[in-house]
């Protein structure tokens, strides 16, 4: 019987791990598994554990309100050393390019385990954007014995950096897998915030989706981009801008003094992970800084701006669902009202296709453990 920990502690890597968690719990004959959560994030990350039902073996529960990367990542190695040395496990599963996923792969690496990294291999080679998750990505990529890439391009990455090819397997991304799990739970969803939103709608009204988090955007993007979304509610009053704003207080304090009590612009708190698909299926188009609405907005046939200069997500702009818009206020505008008037620019956009997976990335990672 092999002892797995999965470790994950932010809403992303939650919504990517929890089929996973799944898949290994209808496994118990080969496999003993634990769930460890940081808890860098607390509401966002409680917000899917209750959805997906995952209750956690061991809770570091160390967000602080306004973190900083230095006392977290310090954190997080010191609170996993007594839990790998009590539970030993064989394999310790991170994902994807966060302080808890660097810091985890690192004490796991200390203690022994193997390290299996989830959505392995993505790349900008730019260590400064995005950050610090560039660089979370590749020091986890060298600390790690297993490498589950979403994709070819990415398994490619991990190639180039002379990962041998015995330790890399191609899966599809895991976001997919809670996609299509999720999308079917989600048609006639009702909840406090669903009514909200919908009582501020009137019936068909174009929605444009809102989010932003990244680092890198924090001050005078976040700036540029609140101007930007200002512009466009002036330019299509018939619209609707609703931004869930992430509880980054970064982000918090200029989205609310920029665009608060504005007529077309709904501010509201995160939402849970159904909630937010709700609103990803009900929107016309969404501009975002997020990865994982990078991968989802795809398999949505839902155009997206992103508003980054680079990405490390290629496949989605190669499918032709997303454009990347940096944070420069003219191109934000004009590409978003381009979107909204331009019936054929729009249809271009919209089609459905599924370059991260196909939902069955779970499974393909528990049957190569179990040979
Ligand atoms: C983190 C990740 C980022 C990921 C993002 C997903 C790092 C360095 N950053 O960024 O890669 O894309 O999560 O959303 O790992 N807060 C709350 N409640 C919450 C969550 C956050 O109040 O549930 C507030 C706290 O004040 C916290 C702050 O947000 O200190 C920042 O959280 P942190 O995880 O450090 O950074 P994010 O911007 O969320
Ligand atoms: N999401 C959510 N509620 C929200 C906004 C986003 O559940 O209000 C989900 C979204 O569907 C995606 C993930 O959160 O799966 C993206 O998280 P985020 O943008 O915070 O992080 P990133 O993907 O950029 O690391």
């Amino acid at each position: 019987m092999k002892k797995i920990l999965l470790i994950f502690g932010t809403r992303p890597e939650a919504i990517k791990m929890a089929p996973l968690v799944k898949e290994f719990q209808k496994h118990p004959s080969d496999f003993h598994t634990k769930v460890c959560v940081t808890a860098q994030h607390r509401e966002m990350l409680d917000q899917v554990l209750d959805f997906f039902e995952i209750s956690s073996d061991y809770d570091l529960d160390l967000m602080k309100p306004g973190q900083d990367l230095y006392s977290l990542t310090a954190a997080i190695i010191e609170s996993l050393k007594p839990i790998l040395e009590t539970f030993v496990p064989d394999y310790v599963f991170v994902h994807g390019d966060t302080t808890t996923t660097m810091a985890a792969s690192i004490a796991s690496f200390y203690s022994g385990a193997k390290v299996c990294h989830i959505e392995a291999g993505l790349r900008t080679h730019n260590k400064l954007s995005p950050f610090p998750e560039e660089m979370n990505r590749q020091i986890t990529g060298r600390v790690c014995d297993l490498h589950f890439a979403p994709t070819q391009a990415s398994k490619k990455n991990l190639l180039a950096e002379n990962i041998s090819k015995k330790n890399i397997l191609v899966t599809g991304n895991t976001v997919i897998d809670a996609l299509f799990e999720s999308v079917s739970r989600v048609k006639n969803l009702s909840t406090k915030n669903i009514e909200h939103i919908k009582k501020a709608l009137s019936p068909g009204q174009d929605v444009v989706l809102v989010t932003g988090h990244r680092r890198e955007n924090h001050g005078e993007g976040f700036q540029r981009i609140c101007q930007a979304l200002k512009e466009i509610a002036t330019s299509k009053p018939e619209v609707k801008i609703i931004y869930p704003v992430h509880l980054n207080p970064n982000v918090q304090k200029p989205v609310n003094k920029h665009l608060k009590g504005l007529k077309n612009i709904l501010l509201i708190s995160p939402l849970s992970y159904p909630e937010f698909i709700w609103l990803m299926n009900r929107s016309k188009i969404i501009i975002t800084d997020s990865g994982g609405v990078q991968e989802e907005a795809p398999s949505l046939g839902k155009p997206v701006l992103v508003m980054r200069e680079n990405t490390e997500r290629p496949e989605a702009v190669d499918a032709g669902t997303v454009i990347l818009v940096g944070t420069n206020k003219e191109r934000i505008v004009c590409e978003a009202l381009e979107l909204l008037n331009n019936k054929e620019r729009f249809q271009s956009m919209s089609e459905l296709h599924n370059p991260y997976g196909d939902g069955k990335a779970c499974n393909r990672i528990i049957n190569y453990l179990k040979t």
